[in-house]
């Protein structure tokens, strides 16, 4: 007997089951990694403030967007794109987004290796074993990196192997809620500690005149990064969604639920860099500008759990780092979903198949990262800060000008039946048509005018 089953599509078994794995997919490195970083560089509260605009400017809209499509079509990015248009750019707008998928998750499991290694630096730490932690803390060892990131990758492709429902959704349902809570008792403890109002005045008192092109690039180019948008994550995640299912409603919660973790994760780190500072770590260069880079809260966060110091230290510090190698588990997942639901659904191969074959490939490409951790700007640069907000701008002009507002309705309509009598259909319209297509191209246009003058 033939035993070649047909490629059959999962669904979310639940609800809330949806809503964890998109949250799950949005919040990760992105919002505990990436957003301090980026904010802390861009000057604070003034990032924060453009950044919060952004997200829900331009990042809500376009998350409903890909959402909708990804569900009318119940498709990949690049078949979804040529089920509702015959348009060649499309086409490629959806390779586009299979290939940031590739390279976002070629440096992302470098990082998330990392907070497995800083999960055992933590415990080699509080246990004396200082050598011990000094030398699996050393971001710049390639061997390390490497070894870490093939262990992290390995779980990624076994749980995409795994499917929709019983891989992904599982996964998520404890682990998120656990991340918010520490989180939570970490801010608390850090608010009273030495230095930590510094922190708090430069992370919530806006200083206005730092506003640049540079900066609203950057606060752009994390809201894409943290919402999961622009390289149809979002679009693969909601072709398993319900037709039952409110997508303006479940986009809100997935919204508010990662925007509100990334400015914890601000409200921790910030008073952290500030109190490290206080104990005479050197945080800042001569000209102002952070000395740590991609590694900043890989230094002073461990310092943090260090200085707890006891048994407190320890659990503080190794679920920490635990929780955040789950949190970057659940969007690498849905990074390697984007690439392999493509070569199932357009190339007939099976599930087990893709992922293995997709996964491997971007694995070796991490060898190079890992290698020279400096590829990780630059790559991101490309992919995310570009990258991101490109594929963003195809999928609003797609949905507004190709597939038509009208066809959106009608996908929209389905789990919000009083859609039309609602204020949130004729304000959707005008941001979906005009205020992001024309804000995101005017931002990428005066970024490239500005580089090359
Ligand atoms: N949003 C994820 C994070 O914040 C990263 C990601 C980007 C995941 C793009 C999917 C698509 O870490």
């Amino acid at each position: 007997m033939a035993t070649s089953k047909p490629n059959i599509r999962g669904t979310w078994n639940s609800k809330i089951g949806f809503i964890l794995a998109a949250a799950g997919s949005a919040v990760g490195l992105g919002n505990i990694w990436r957003y301090p970083t980026v904010m802390a560089e861009n000057g604070g509260a003034a990032f924060l403030f453009i950044y919060a605009m952004l997200v829900f400017i331009v990042g809500y809209p376009v998350m409903v967007a890909e959402l909708s499509v990804g569900r009318r079509t119940q498709k990949n990015p690049v078949g979804a794109f040529k089920a509702l248009s015959k348009n060649k750019i499309f086409t490629i707008a959806g390779f586009w987004c299979v290939l940031c998928g590739i390279a976002i998750l070629s440096f992302y499991v470098i990082i998330a290796g990392w907070t497995i290694s800083y999960f055992f630096e933590q415990i080699f730490f509080h246990a004396g074993l200082h050598d011990w932690a000094a030398w699996v803390s050393d971001t710049e060892n390639g061997w390390l990196n490497a070894a870490v990131a093939i262990m992290f990758m390995a779980v990624t492709i076994t749980i995409v192997l795994g499917g929709v429902s019983q891989g992904i959704e599982r996964a998520v349902r404890l682990l998120m809620p656990l991340l918010v809570v520490i989180i939570g008792i970490l801010i608390v403890y850090v608010m009273f500690q030495p230095g930590a109002s510094e922190g708090l005045t430069e992370y919530l008192v806006p200083d206005f005149s730092a506003i640049n092109t540079d900066l609203i690039l950057a606060a752009m180019g994390q809201a894409f990064f943290s919402l999961s948008l622009g390289m149809g994550a979002l679009i693969t995640y909601g072709s398993y969604l319900s037709k039952k299912e409110n997508i303006p409603e479940a986009a809100a919660m997935v919204t508010v639920f990662d925007v509100g973790i990334a400015f914890m994760a601000g409200l921790l780190i910030m008073p952290t860099i500030y109190m490290a500072q206080a104990q005479g770590v050197v945080i800042f260069d001569a000209d102002g500008n952070l000395v740590a880079g991609t590694a900043l809260i890989f230094q002073v966060l461990p310092e943090l759990f260090h200085e707890m110091g006891g048994l407190i230290g320890l659990i503080f510090g190794a679920s920490f780092f635990f929780l955040l190698s789950i949190a970057a588990l659940t969007s690498a997942i849905s990074l390697l979903e984007v690439p392999t639901s493509y070569v199932i659904d357009e190339h007939g191969i099976r599930r087990k198949k893709s992922a293995i074959l997709i996964g491997g490939i971007i694995t070796i490409i991490a060898l190079f990262v890992a290698f020279d951790t400096s590829l990780i700007g630059t790559i991101d640069f490309i992919f995310s800060v570009i990258g991101l907000p490109l594929g963003g701008l195809f999928v609003s002009i797609f949905l507004a000008y190709f597939w038509k507002t009208e066809n959106a309705r009608l996908e929209l309509e389905k789990g919000f039946d009083d859609i039309n009598s609602t204020i949130f259909w004729p304000v959707y319209k005008v941001f979906i048509k005009y205020i992001c297509p024309v804000l995101i191209a005017a931002i990428l246009i005066s970024t490239i005018v500005e580089a090359i003058r």
